[in-house]
Order: C-alpha cells, then sequence, then structure tokens
C-alpha cells in the first residue's frame, strides 16, 4: 500500500470508530444489557438521564418561564411564604400552584414544605436573584420559543420576519441609523440590566487603566462606558451607538462628562471618530453577518490609533461543553433573529488578521460560557489612520 493510502486508511479510523459504536448504542437490547450489568448500569442511568433531559428542555424553561412572569423569585426573597397567602397572590388555585412548586423544586428553584406549609427560595433560585439581567432575559425568552415553535420552516425561510428580529430592531434592517426610540428602547433596556457580569468580567480580564482614550462601540445605553470610566478614572470613555441609542446613552453619562460622551454613528456603515487607543466591541460581533463584521472591524483598524488594542467580549464558540451554549443557545437564537452567527476564537482571530490587526491573544475570564475575550492591536507607525474621520461632537 502507498504511504498515503495508509495514511488515508488511518484518517479514517476515528469514523468508523464512530459508526461503529453508533451502530451497537442503537441496539434496544444492548440499551437493556448496558443498563442491568453492573460496570455499566451507573453510566447507562446517567445517559438516560441526560437523554430525557434534552428530550424535556423546553418543558424545564416553561417552568422557568412560568417563575419569572410569576414573580415567584422575586416574592420569596424576602422569605418563606405560606402556600395559600402565595397562591391568592398569584391568582392560582392550590394545586396548579403545588403542581409548578413541585416541578421548580425537582429543578432546584424553589423549596416546598409539604410539614410547615412553606415555600422559600432554593439554591437555583438565590442564583438566578443575584444576576439582576437573568429574569429580565428569561422573560424576553417568549419571543425565542415563539420563533421556535417551528424550527424547520424557521431553518427553511430563512430570513422571514421573527418576533426575534422585531425586538432587536437593527437586526435585518436596511437603514439602522433611522430607527427610533420605540425600536431600540426594549433591547437597549435588557442589555443594561445585563450588563453588570460582562463588564466586570471585561475589567478584570484587561487592564484599561493603561490607555488613554477607550472607544466603546454597539455600547448601547453607555452601561459599560459607565463602568470602565468609574473604574478607570484617568480615562475618557466615548460611546457609539446608533443615533436613538446613543441619545440614551447620552443622559446616562451627562454625569460623567466631559470624561464620558456618546456618539451617534453606523459602526458597520460610517467612518468611526479617531483618537481613541483602545476599542471594545462587548456582545456586538456575533449580531452580525461576516461582510458587516469585517467593515466593522477595517473601520475599527483605521480609528485606532497606531500601537493602540481591540477588545472583544462575547459569547464564543469554544471547546467542551460551552459548545452547546453557542451552537444549540446562540446558533439557534441568532437565525431567529435574523443575522449574525457564534464565532470560535479561532475566527475571529482570522477576521482580525484580515483587517490588519496583529497580536491576536485570547484572554482568561472566571465565567468564559458566558463572555470569552480576544484583544488584538493594531501596529504602530508613524501613518494616520487612513479613512477615520475627525472626532466631532
Ligand atoms: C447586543 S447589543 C450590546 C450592547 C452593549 N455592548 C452590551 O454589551 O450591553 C448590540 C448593540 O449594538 C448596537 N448596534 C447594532 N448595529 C449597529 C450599527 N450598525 N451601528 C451602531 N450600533 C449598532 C445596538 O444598538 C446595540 O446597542
Amino acid at each position: 500500500m502507498a504511504a498515503s493510502a495508509r495514511l488515508l486508511h488511518w484518517r479514517a479510523w476515528p469514523e468508523r470508530w464512530r459508526a461503529a459504536s453508533a451502530a451497537v448504542l442503537c441496539r434496544a437490547d444492548f440499551q437493556r444489557w448496558a443498563a442491568r450489568f453492573p460496570l455499566t448500569r451507573a453510566i447507562a442511568r446517567r445517559r438516560a438521564l441526560a437523554l430525557f433531559d434534552l428530550c424535556a428542555g423546553f418543558v424545564y424553561s416553561q417552568v422557568l418561564f412560568a417563575c419569572a412572569e410569576a414573580g415567584l423569585l422575586e416574592r420569596l426573597a424576602p422569605g418563606p411564604r405560606e402556600l395559600g397567602a402565595l397562591a391568592r397572590d398569584l391568582e392560582v388555585d392550590r394545586d396548579g400552584l403545588l403542581t409548578l412548586l413541585r416541578a421548580a423544586q425537582s429543578l432546584g428553584l424553589v423549596r416546598w414544605d409539604a410539614g410547615t406549609g412553606h415555600v422559600s427560595l432554593a439554591g437555583r433560585g438565590a442564583e438566578i436573584l443575584g444576576n439582576p439581567g437573568l429574569l429580565p432575559m428569561i422573560r424576553h425568552h417568549a419571543l425565542l420559543y415563539a420563533d421556535l415553535a417551528q424550527p424547520l420552516a424557521l431553518l427553511r425561510a430563512r430570513r422571514a420576519p421573527t418576533q426575534l428580529q422585531a425586538f432587536w430592531a437593527y437586526a435585518g434592517s436596511a437603514e439602522p441609523r433611522a430607527l427610533g426610540a420605540q425600536g431600540i428602547g426594549p433591547y437597549s433596556e435588557l442589555m443594561t440590566v445585563s450588563q453588570g457580569l460582562v463588564a466586570a468580567q471585561v475589567c478584570e480580564a484587561y487592564p484599561f487603566g493603561r490607555h488613554r482614550v477607550l472607544m466603546d462601540l454597539g455600547g448601547g445605553e453607555g452601561a459599560f462606558a459607565a463602568a470602565v470610566a468609574q473604574r478607570f478614572p484617568g480615562l475618557e470613555v466615548w460611546c457609539v451607538d446608533l443615533p436613538a441609542v446613543a441619545r440614551r446613552a447620552a443622559q446616562r453619562l451627562g454625569a460623567l462628562a466631559p470624561r464620558a460622551r456618546a456618539l451617534a454613528r453606523d459602526i458597520t456603515g460610517e467612518p468611526l471618530p479617531a483618537g481613541a487607543d483602545a476599542i471594545t466591541l462587548l456582545r456586538v460581533l456575533h449580531d452580525h453577518d461576516d461582510a458587516a463584521v469585517e467593515r466593522l472591524l477595517r473601520g475599527a483598524h483605521a480609528a485606532l490609533s497606531p500601537g493602540g488594542t481591540l477588545v472583544i467580549a462575547e459569547p464564543m464558540a469554544a471547546r467542551g461543553r460551552d459548545l452547546r451554549v453557542a451552537h444549540a443557545y446562540f446558533g439557534m437564537y441568532l437565525l431567529a433573529m435574523g443575522s449574525g452567527r457564534p464565532r470560535s476564537p479561532a475566527e475571529i482571530a482570522g477576521l482580525l488578521r484580515r483587517a490588519g490587526f496583529v497580536a491576536v491573544t485570547q484572554r482568561r475570564t472566571s465565567l468564559p460560557l458566558l463572555v470569552r475575550i480576544v484583544t488584538a492591536r493594531k501596529p504602530a507607525t508613524r501613518r494616520g489612520p487612513p479613512g477615520a474621520s475627525r472626532l466631532q461632537m
């Protein structure tokens, strides 16, 4: 056998192995045997439960959604409540509430004590309350569930209008600059309440104190700009977003003026103001298709001072269990939203290099599930940034 044929032969082994094990796993008699055999019993049970969780995931999510919609967790925050009083508050009968409570208890959200008749918060419910952005996120999932009700239809009719696309009004908009206060209000509020955790991760992972001017692109209502300006008192911060969003940011950042300011730009279509030696893109790239991301990165490169740093922070498609967050959750979410896709750090690095950035580096965060960070530098040259406009207020 020729050497190349031998190589092909060996390369085919993992695929053959996967096909052979799939053929065994789908045999009902093997599954029954594995569930009984002492050495495989525990594995078989774990796998059966994982499979059940996969089938039941939507129902679990609806239990969580019902708790969020009823404000159940907030009602339990001050302390345990008596079942009857809770049922009256929620306007459901005791039996209905008990069904929800038992379901929520099995998912670790609440604790129902039949002895005392009291309901209290359980660990997972308390964790949700500890993240102020989570309950609004869970509530807005009603839009996602509606869009995913017919997933094949969604895949076939890509770019058809959806509820999520209406919510994220810039997604698929031919003229995002023209969006008014009503179009941008609901998503801007959601982004602001969920920004705290992201800001903390980004500020811990990257030393912004070494910079003079930071430009936050797609910075929303300025929650990150305000947080970073407060944390690094020597830093000047510009928050750039669509006009209607920038107006909201201007209000928030007014107290920090003139060190913090809001600027209105279409970041995927207009030249960006020059003069910043750091640029951030938080939860922005994954919203946009590749062509728009390429324009955005070229614009950021043009605007950034030579030697300056670009910081990208968002959930990324990396290895291991987090992949389900990127591909199963964000992949389907962004499909429903009608633009963008989750990208791996390597894909982002490729896009950055094509835009002219160097020294692309991944930084550690303590919650990679939520935020991964990639930084890159614009090479230091004596030439001015081509194509960047001067900062105009
Ligand atoms: C998912 S939100 C993230 C906001 C903020 N960075 C955060 O993490 O909370 C995306 C932001 O990008 C802005 N955006 C989307 N397309 C834009 C465009 N073409 N020009 C300027 N801003 C845009 C949106 O208005 C929104 O504020």
